[in-house]
């Protein structure tokens, strides 16, 4: 794969890239989407990537179907789906990784330690492997963007993050590889973040710049209801993802929660004043 990258740049021609774990939904279908209207190559990747999930966590149940993804993916067009083994990535002796210091450590990370380490390296790897031009991440997972960008800065990387926006069902609930382990009821429950998210949208709307207040009220949708158990919610700095007291008027802040419904944990977010 890493000639075939040298040889499409070679020719002149960008590459874009879009980096998933497969399972793939119209969330990953419309990064592909802008990808190829953007991109002269367009390469998927898919890989479950063991090293950014907690040994609790599910990787062995992970979804995979390669030929069902590998279908879904040819309706946009892609030009080649990448799907390295294990080994490919993780070859025995495998000792380098890369960390964003700070960043990885916040939201997310403090739930889940050692994530956003396995994330960056991965990536990384499939940077160094596919060489894009562009690569494609979703808004659905803003920190893995925040993140992903501040590693493409500090170490002078050759790729411009695109970042698409979060594709939801029709009741406002995120598309995630996740969906797939809700109980009927469960899923009717998952409803509750976007529902608290557009509460605090709403009360933003209205003039409400004080976080405890805002954060009490989306706190409250969550309690009622039943089925969900909240992990976090947060109001940060896009920045640093520092929580802020006051939703300032200048720069974009980040309201992100998890929710876990049994033990099936579900993220979402929107940005106050602006965009990540
Ligand atoms: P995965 O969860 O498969 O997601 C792949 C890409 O699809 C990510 O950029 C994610 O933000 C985006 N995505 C997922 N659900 C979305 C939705 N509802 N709307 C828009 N975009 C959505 O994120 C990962 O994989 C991994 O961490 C990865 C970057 C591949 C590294 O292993």
């Amino acid at each position: 794969m890493s000639s075939v990258g040298r040889d499409i740049r070679g020719e002149g021609k960008t590459i874009g890239l879009v980096p998933t774990m497969g399972a793939l939904h119209e969330g990953h279908l419309s990064l592909m989407s802008q990808a190829r209207e953007m991109c002269d190559v367009v390469i998927a990747s898919v890989f479950v990537n063991p090293t950014q999930f907690g040994a609790q966590e599910d990787l062995s149940r992970y979804p995979r179907d390669l030929a069902r993804d590998a279908e879904l993916a040819f309706t946009r067009n892609v030009d080649f789906i990448f799907a390295p083994s294990q080994e490919d990535m993780y070859p025995n002796g495998f000792a380098t990784y890369v960390t964003v210091e700070g960043l990885s450590e916040k939201l997310e990370g403090a739930s889940r330690p050692g994530h956003f380490r396995g994330v960056t390296t991965v990536v990384n790897k499939l940077f160094n492997i596919v060489q894009p031009h562009f690569a494609f991440f979703g808004r659905k997972d803003a920190q893995q963007v925040i993140i992903v960008k501040r590693m493409v800065k500090d170490l002078a990387m050759s790729v411009e993050i695109v970042i698409g926006p979060t594709v939801r069902e029709e009741d406002g609930l995120a598309l995630s590889s996740r969906n797939v382990y809700l109980s009927t009821d469960e899923r009717k429950a998952a409803t509750v973040l976007r529902r608290a998210l557009e509460k605090c949208r709403s009360m933003y709307n209205g003039g409400e710049r004080d976080s405890a207040r805002l954060l009490n009220a989306m706190r409250a949708i969550i309690e009622a209801e039943a089925l969900a158990k909240l992990d976090y919610v947060a109001i940060s700095d896009t920045a640093n993802l520092a929580p802020v007291t006051t939703v300032p008027y200048v720069s974009p802040t980040l309201v992100s929660m998890a929710v876990f419904f049994g033990k099936t944990r579900l993220i979402d977010n929107i940005v106050l004043n602006g965009e990540i």
